[in-house]
């Protein structure tokens, strides 16, 4: 079974054009590289609302896994934990603990990421943090679960 995944950047700068966008591409290449097929992609502020709005327009879209980058941290802006939280059925812990014990052996700054993922509808969403090679990183450190995890999500009949 191909993964169906879709990539969300949210960033106020980026959105507002005054950076270019390369966590969005970053995570656009390690999809790829994956074998997964990227059936969209889209940018959006800081925003609760549109956060949300843009992550049901993927899965509508077909994502069966939606890859989120950016707002993880502790900036009065970062809101993408509290967005996704608000929509999902679960969270599934394993994955932000997995990410922040395996990135703390690369920066102490990874303590301050809210990196997460959880079910929204059938749809695994994993919200990474902004920075691109931290957005790589802390996807390869959960990447071994995916598989399984959207078969089951998806209910797709898999074994352990
Ligand atoms: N995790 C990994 N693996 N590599 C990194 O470079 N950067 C950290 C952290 N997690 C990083 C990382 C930093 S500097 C921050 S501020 C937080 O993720 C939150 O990032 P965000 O607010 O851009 O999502």
């Amino acid at each position: 079974m191909q993964i169906t995944c879709a990539l969300v950047t949210i960033s106020d700068r980026a959105s507002r054009g005054e950076y270019e966008d390369l966590g969005g591409p970053a995570l656009r290449d390690e999809a790829q590289r994956l074998g997964w097929k990227v059936v969209g992609e889209s940018m959006v502020p800081d925003d609760i609302r549109q956060i949300q709005r843009a992550i049901r327009e993927q899965i509508a879209r077909g994502a069966q896994l939606v890859l989120t980058t950016g707002g993880t941290g502790v900036a009065p802006r970062d809101v993408t934990p509290e967005a996704v939280l608000e929509i999902a059925d679960r969270e599934i812990p394993g994955f932000g603990e997995a990410m922040r014990m395996r990135s703390l052996a690369i920066t102490p700054n990874a303590i301050l990421s809210r990196g997460l993922a959880a079910s929204v509808d059938r749809t695994l969403v994993i919200c990474l943090p902004g920075k691109p090679a931290g957005a790589v990183e802390c996807l390869g450190f959960v990447v071994g679960a995916v598989p399984h995890c959207v078969k089951v999500l998806q209910q797709v009949p898999t074994s352990c």
